[in-house]
């Protein structure tokens, strides 16, 4: 196939066929298509936009251009995807409390990327924690425990690889196609059959505002009804960082605190891993509606089976589950610094991407791809927003390898928070969701 006039058709704004798509994604996959004509038609993309069609059919093709797992889990291998966020380890918590009400939750996971964090960092945290794992041994553990949570083949949608590498650095990053078939093809080949996505929203998101979000989250879903898929997005707010803690071994911490019941009901972090674990089992068919979804999983938080299949999934992955009942197994850094409050008033906003990066610069996330992580370093919020502050008190306490790295992310820190003489609103956790029905606020009742 001519690729140039591919390109061509593109540039003026036509529909590409399937065929001409498929040739694009097969020659992102195996070489055989040079950077520079991918990169062009990258940015005809971006700029001229696809439609549903054509986005199922890259989103199809990037996901044949590799393995295709078909596991038998003995149900509905259901998975759930973030957009990228700080101090937001809700797979952690999820993953066995959905496990431990009978969900099969299949997950590869990513590494962090920019100011955000990645699931396969965190549990490396976890003493000998394996994050990769041969295909076979992967899917007897999500049948026979329910959970499983490795990181991403070489060999998934390796056309999604290429052309992601290509589109950061020839600003093509921002395109709904581009994003939606990005994310999804590499949940179809990794066999999901149901998939909920929290498309993170604010300040520390990959799209910053609500409508951007509902886009992107509604181009998902209408993908997902024409490949025959069940997905169902939730918007989330990324005003702040979900948890209190960022960094690996200290989102970790905190997973296991909620798990163990040591933490209040009302945190923010548990309360979006139970709202989106609720989807997850509906959308699964293991609870017949959301309110019983929600009953089940906090009768099983409750009641320490999250905890208890926390452990086992660990145990299963080689890691050391001794850290569920011990979080100083998972090491802490020397030092560590507070943040203090300089002036008395209420927290009313943080700048999340620029936290993210205060995290990454201590060593928590990669600059370059060859860094190597310390995963013992980060920070602890003691404020959220809405949140009274008086001045002298400390606000957050910076984890660091060393005094120097701990100074510039307290000044880091305290650069990213803005606060306010008059009180103000604790930021939206639930903004909307969106189903095949449309777009929606979450009931009251869903929620709690
Ligand atoms: N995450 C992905 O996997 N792909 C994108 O394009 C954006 C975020
Ligand atoms: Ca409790």
């Amino acid at each position: 196939m001519d690729f140039v006039s591919i390109i061509e058709r593109k540039k003026r704004g036509e529909e590409l066929s399937a065929d001409e798509i498929r040739a694009f994604a097969a020659g992102a996959a195996d070489g055989s298509v040079k950077d520079y004509q991918l990169s062009a038609l990258l940015m005809a993309i971006r700029l001229n936009g696809m439609t549903d069609r054509e986005t199922r059919d890259l989103t199809l093709a990037m996901a044949a251009s590799g393995d295709m797992l078909r596991p038998e889990v003995g149900g509905v291998p259901v998975d759930k995807h973030s957009t990228g966020g700080v101090g937001d380890t809700t797979t952690l918590i999820l993953a066995p409390l959905v496990a431990a009400c009978g969900g099969k939750v299949l997950k590869m996971s990513g590494r962090g990327l920019g100011h955000t964090g990645g699931t396969i960092d965190k549990m490396e945290s976890i003493p000998g924690m394996r994050t990769t794992m041969p295909e076979e041994e992967f899917v007897r553990a999500v049948r026979e425990i329910g959970c499983c949570v490795v990181g991403q083949s070489a060999q998934l949608a390796p056309a999604d690889k290429r052309l992601y590498a290509l589109r950061d650095v020839t600003a093509t990053v921002d395109s709904v196609p581009l994003i939606a078939s990005s994310i999804l093809s590499k949940k179809f080949a990794s066999g999901a059959g149901a998939i909920v996505l929290d498309v993170k929203t604010g300040s520390g998101a990959l799209m910053p505002t609500e409508e951007d979000s509902i886009a992107l989250a509604s181009a998902m879903v209408r993908i997902g009804a024409l490949s025959g898929r069940k997905i169902t997005a939730v918007i989330s707010g990324m005003e702040e960082p979900l948890g209190s803690h960022v960094g690996n071994a200290l989102e970790v911490k905190e997973a296991i605190d909620v798990l163990s019941g040591r933490c209040d009901d009302r945190l923010p972090l548990t309360r979006v891993s139970v709202y989106l674990a609720s989807h997850m089992l509906v959308l699964s068919g293991v609870a017949p509606g959301l309110k019983q979804a929600r009953e089940m999983l906090w009768a099983r938080l409750h009641d320490g089976s999250g905890l208890k299949k926390l452990r086992e999934m660990i145990a299963r992955q080689g890691g050391d589950p001794r850290v569920c009942d011990d979080t100083s197994l998972l090491g802490t850094a020397p030092v560590k610094l507070e943040v203090l409050c300089p002036e008395d008033g209420f927290l009313a906003a943080t700048d999340c991407t620029r936290l993210g990066y205060a995290a990454q610069r201590l060593g928590a996330g990669r600059a370059s791809k060859e860094d190597v992580l310390d995963l013992r370093v980060g920070f602890v919020m003691h404020r959220r927003i809405g949140d009274r502050c008086r001045r002298g008190e400390n606000v957050c306490t910076v984890h660091a390898s060393d005094e120097k790295s701990a100074a510039r992310a307290a000044g880091e820190i305290l650069s990213a928070l803005t606060f306010s003489a008059a009180p103000c609103p604790p930021s939206r956790l639930i903004w909307d969701v969106v189903d095949e029905n449309g777009v929606r606020k979450p009931g009251e009742d869903e929620l709690g």
